[in-house]
């Protein structure tokens, strides 16, 4: 009988899903392997929840955003003995063999069924980009597309109202998506979780953008900025108190605080946009779809090779394979350079 791999995408979703598993199963084909999808992240293993990965199963689904075998934030590390009865869900369904697709969170179960033994590849994935170890995560460019195409509307009707438009957009740890789609639809200030905002500051860059003469002004603040009030620790806006399985919080609700304090201290009109899951969901961009394919194919070539315990990556333009570890190591935090340039244009 064909080898048969195991299949799974774990956290949040993000365009280009779909085009990895397409390619993993086109390639294990090719290569003479059988693909098994488990349904649900981690937690399709711990309930049995399988489904076979024919090529007719992932014929047109190159397009689609989400994806095929649905996704969860379960962490085995929560159930009891979760890591065992990983590996017996793999053994009793017959996988010799697994690819994860993740972040962070994913591919530290991901590393934890390596150090036991299990063969495992991960593919990287968060539309926060951020992920250690590679350049580049798809479903990011989808995201950036999106809050540059609502930037790029919000500053008609901003220009009409003379109002301040704050976008808030995805981001918990970094400003990635902030920083790309506010360079590129030509923001007059952008928050990031690595700068924490001082309102006075804020209000000091608006301010002396409407006395030379400005009428209105576009701010993209990431959801996950801290606030920094003089004599008190940083905070982020929450949501809500629900905490995940891996301990993420809801974020949200940073772009109202600051909207209020605006209108407050400097007399300006003021509305928020949160663009939200808008941000994630849809079809990927041609640059989505062929990064994500790549990817896809280059996991199942590690798995060929035998070469385990390694997530595949991007550096530069070329696909490499780093230490499933290096997805751990902590948020890669936005290019200073990128920020630099684009803070050139603010005010
Ligand atoms: O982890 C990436 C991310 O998109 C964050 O930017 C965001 O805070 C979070 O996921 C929200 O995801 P969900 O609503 O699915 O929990």
């Amino acid at each position: 009988m064909a080898p048969t791999v195991g299949l799974l995408t774990g956290g949040g979703d993000c365009p280009g899903l779909n085009a990895v598993i397409r390619a993993v199963v086109r390639r294990a084909d090719a290569l003479g392997y059988q693909t098994m999808g488990i349904l649900e992240g981690w937690r399709g293993l711990l309930e049995n929840k399988l489904e076979p990965l024919t090529l007719e199963r992932v014929s047109g689904i190159l397009y689609r955003g989400g994806t095929i075998l649905r996704t969860s934030r379960t962490n085995p590390f929560k159930r009891p003995n979760g890591l065992e009865a990983l590996k017996e869900g793999l053994k009793a369904n017959g996988l010799d063999t697994l690819i994860a697709v993740g972040g962070d969170d994913t591919m530290s179960v991901a590393d934890a069924l390596f150090q036991q033994g299990v063969r495992v590849v991960g593919v990287p994935k968060t539309i926060d980009n951020d992920l250690s170890g590679t350049d580049y995560c798809f479903g990011f460019d989808t995201a950036v597309n999106i809050a540059t195409e609502a930037i790029d509307r919000l500053h008609t009707t901003a220009e009409a109202h003379n109002r301040v438009m704050i976008v808030e957009v995805m981001g918990r740890d970094t400003g990635w998506i902030a920083v790309a789609s506010g360079l590129a639809g030509g923001a007059d200030l952008i928050l990031i979780p690595e700068k924490p905002v001082d309102f006075d500051q804020v209000c000091e860059v608006i301010r002396k953008r409407h006395e030379r003469g400005k009428y209105f002004s576009i701010i993209v603040a990431a959801e996950g900025v801290k606030i920094h009030a003089a004599g008190q620790v940083e905070t982020q806006v929450r949501q809500s108190q629900m905490v995940d399985e891996f301990g993420h919080v809801q974020l949200g609700g940073v772009g109202n605080i600051l909207a209020r304090e605006l209108e407050a201290r400097l007399k300006l009109e003021t509305r928020v946009v949160v663009l939200g899951h808008i941000q994630r969901g849809g079809s990927p961009t041609a640059f989505d779809r062929i990064l994500a394919t790549r990817y896809g194919v280059a996991a199942m070539n590690l798995v060929h090779k035998g070469e385990f315990g390694k997530m595949v990556a991007l550096q530069g333009s070329q696909i490499t394979a780093v230490p499933l570890s290096e997805a751990a190591r902590g948020p890669r935090p936005v290019d200073p350079e990128l920020y630099e340039t684009a803070s050139v244009f603010f005010g």
